[in-house]
């Protein structure tokens, strides 16, 4: 069967700086893969290279092949803009439209894709807050800016916004890190919901969140300063925090290192 994601020898730069190097993996549909490793590794380059957001940054670009459901993303003639549409990105601090309301907020990317009645734009906004749990929190005053909300609702409302497009992959960036507790708490949840659905990637720092919400983990690591970030291993994540194949997986796990 078709892989999600597969990606093969996948290289980065920043200009002259090779910032990951050779990276390859595969993620099923409906799944949650974790991504770990000590920080300038490359998760976030590596991240935004699988949604065509690295090239956004000048001088970024990218060597060897990125599949979505066997589509090359970087292949000739592939619009990035519909690859963001498919391969949506929430990131570390939420960051809803500070101008406008809750409700647009979430319609925003429907809007840039087409026309839509407004019955329908209510049903998909509903359905998408629905779908974050943030609906009965915000039904009553959709029409207030989303920057009035709390932290944890922002960033609830932010992949509000992201899967009201109906994307096949959910990218997120740290999504917690900005969070407390009870609002991670509260991702963490959404997330096992959302994966019936959607598949995620996540980067985390936090070895307890990757064991809690992935089924799959990728240790990723420096030879030495300086170096490309490379993947180390990717395992079930049962796997990689008990018995991992690589001793730098295990130290890094268990907290010798990062
Ligand atoms: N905008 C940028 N311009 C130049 N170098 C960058 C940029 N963003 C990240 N890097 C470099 O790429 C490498 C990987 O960084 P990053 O992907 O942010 O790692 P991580 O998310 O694992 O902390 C680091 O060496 C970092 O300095
Ligand atoms: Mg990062």
């Amino acid at each position: 069967m078709a892989k999600r994601i597969d990606v093969s020898g996948l290289t980065a730069y920043y200009g002259s700086h090779k910032a990951i190097e050779d990276i390859s993996m595969t993620v099923e549909p409906r799944s949650v893969t974790a991504f770990i490793g000590p920080s300038g590794c490359g998760k976030s380059t590596f991240l935004r290279t699988l949604n065509r957001m690295h090239e956004v940054t000048p001088g970024g670009r990218v060597e060897g092949k990125v599949l979505l459901d066997d589509e090359d993303l970087y292949g000739a003639g592939i619009d990035p803009v519909s690859v963001r549409r498919e391969v949506g990105m929430v990131f570390q601090r939420p960051n809803p439209f500070p101008t406008m309301s809750i409700f647009d907020n979430v319609a925003a990317g429907l809007r840039l894709n087409g026309k839509y009645r407004k019955s329908e734009l209510n049903d998909v906004v509903e359905k998408s807050l629905k779908g974050a749990n943030l609906w009965n929190e915000v039904k009553d005053r959709l029409n207030k800016p989303g920057s009035g909300l709390s932290g944890g609702q922002q960033q609830r409302l932010c992949i509000a916004r992201a899967i009201a497009v109906e994307p096949k992959v959910l990218l997120m960036d740290e999504p917690c890190s900005a969070l407390d507790p009870i609002s991670t708490l509260a991702i963490e949840d959404l997330i096992g919901e959302l994966k019936e659905r959607f598949t995620i990637v996540i980067v985390t720092h936090n070895m307890q969140q990757a064991a809690r919400v992935s089924d799959r983990t990728a240790f990723f690591n420096l030879a030495a300063v300086g170096q490309p970030g490379r993947l180390i291993e990717i395992d079930d994540t049962e796997r990689i925090f008990s018995n991992p194949s690589v001793q730098a997986t295990e130290d890094y796990i268990s907290g010798r290192f990062g």
